[in-house]
């Protein structure tokens, strides 16, 4: 570290520097308060060691223009007693007074003081330095961090929905296959989809259990594809093995999804579509409520898109004989409560232009 020392006198200059020379300090001198502030202004000294009155300037004056250059210097004011005891306003900036001249022996044991404090204050400010340099070396890894989590977040969201979406493509172009069996059934299972999700909104269906509803409307007769092409499309009527044979597919669909771990949720729905609220459907001959809600919907929706478009055999029914048909069926096919739900709701005019559907309402449908 360094000191200045500021004196008129070379004599004095002289002691005070081997007073105060050690390992530690190396003492520059100055004579007067001009040449102090010359040297102050492009050097770091530690401490400061002024007589009261230098030429030019008073020594607290001198202290204060030098803490302009090195606001951190240690000053001490030798000579003028009086200082000492009524502080002027400058007088706040000095490490310590020095009242007597024959007092400057003790000056060594002051400036050892000044120098500890000079070397704590350093070591804090470093302190300081390095744990706010710390801190902000964390702030940018959270920073960091937290752009690299949101990303890879982003990234497995991405992920996941473009597989939730291949998924969906294949599976419903399982159920499309079945369809391209047969022309005139093509779009039934996307209708029958949308039927049942429609009819499952207006009977409060849990909204967790919804893309499971979708998937089983739209492949409720995936088992199809175990059925023999000569019994699936044959033009005329079944004969009783060939019914026996048709009226696998329900149990064939639900082997299929319970094979496929996406499909799990659809299986007691693929399997129960054909029973009735009667109680004599199959393939378990179910009853009421014992029927999964999504197989009453479905079987309501795959029944009334059946009536409600053209077959080889049979021509589309009209809307209000589709409504009697389905009001003839409830309690016996269907659940009374979703036929009343179905046709009270409209849920029939999700495909029907306007121009039909307000014919169907003034038909008195
Ligand atoms: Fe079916």
């Amino acid at each position: 570290m360094r000191a200045l020392v500021v004196h008129p006198q070379p004599e004095a200059l002289g002691e005070l520097t081997e007073i105060l020379s050690s390992r530690e300090l190396v003492v520059d001198t100055a004579r007067s308060a001009t040449e102090a502030l010359n040297r102050s202004s492009g050097a770091d000294y530690a401490v400061l060691v002024t007589n009261h009155q230098p030429p030019e300037l008073d020594g607290i004056d001198l202290v204060e223009r030098v803490r302009r250059y090195l606001p951190e210097v240690l000053a001490v004011v030798m000579g003028g007693a009086s200082l000492a005891d009524t502080p002027t306003n400058g007088a706040g900036q000095v490490f310590r007074f020095i009242a007597r001249p024959e007092d400057r022996r003790q000056l060594a044991g002051i400036i050892n003081e000044a120098l500890k404090l000079v070397r704590l204050e350093r070591e804090q400010r470093e302190l300081v330095r390095r744990l706010r340099g710390d801190q902000e070396k964390l702030m940018r890894r959270e920073k960091l961090l937290d752009t690299v989590v949101r990303e890879r977040t982003r990234e497995v969201v991405e992920a996941y929905d473009k597989l939730k979406a291949a998924n969906r493509q294949a599976l419903l172009g399982l159920a499309e296959a079945i369809e391209a069996k047969d022309a005139y059934t093509k779009g039934h299972c996307a209708r029958v989809a949308a039927y049942s999700l429609e009819l499952a909104r207006v009977a409060g269906y849990p909204a967790e259990g919804m893309e499971a509803l979708e998937f089983s409307a739209f492949l409720h007769d995936i088992g199809k594809i175990g059925i023999r092409d000569s019994v699936l499309l044959k033009p005329a009527a079944l004969t009783d093995d060939e019914w026996l044979h048709m009226k696998r597919h329900p149990v064939i669909g639900y082997e299929i999804a319970s094979k496929i771990e996406i499909l799990r949720p659809t299986m007691s729905c693929i399997r129960n579509h054909h029973e009735r609220w009667d109680g004599t459907g199959y393939p378990d001959g179910l009853k009421g409520e014992e029927i999964p809600l999504s197989a009453r919907i479905v079987a309501l929706t795959d029944a009334f898109d059946a009536m409600a478009t053209d077959r080889p055999y049979k021509k589309a029914l009209s809307p209000p004989e589709c409504h009697e048909a389905l009001r003839r069926q409830a309690g016996k096919m269907f659940d009374p409560g979703l036929v009343e739900l179905f046709i009270e709701n409209h849920v029939d005019d999700l495909f029907r232009t306007e121009e039909e559907q307000s014919n169907t309402t003034s038909s008195g449908g």
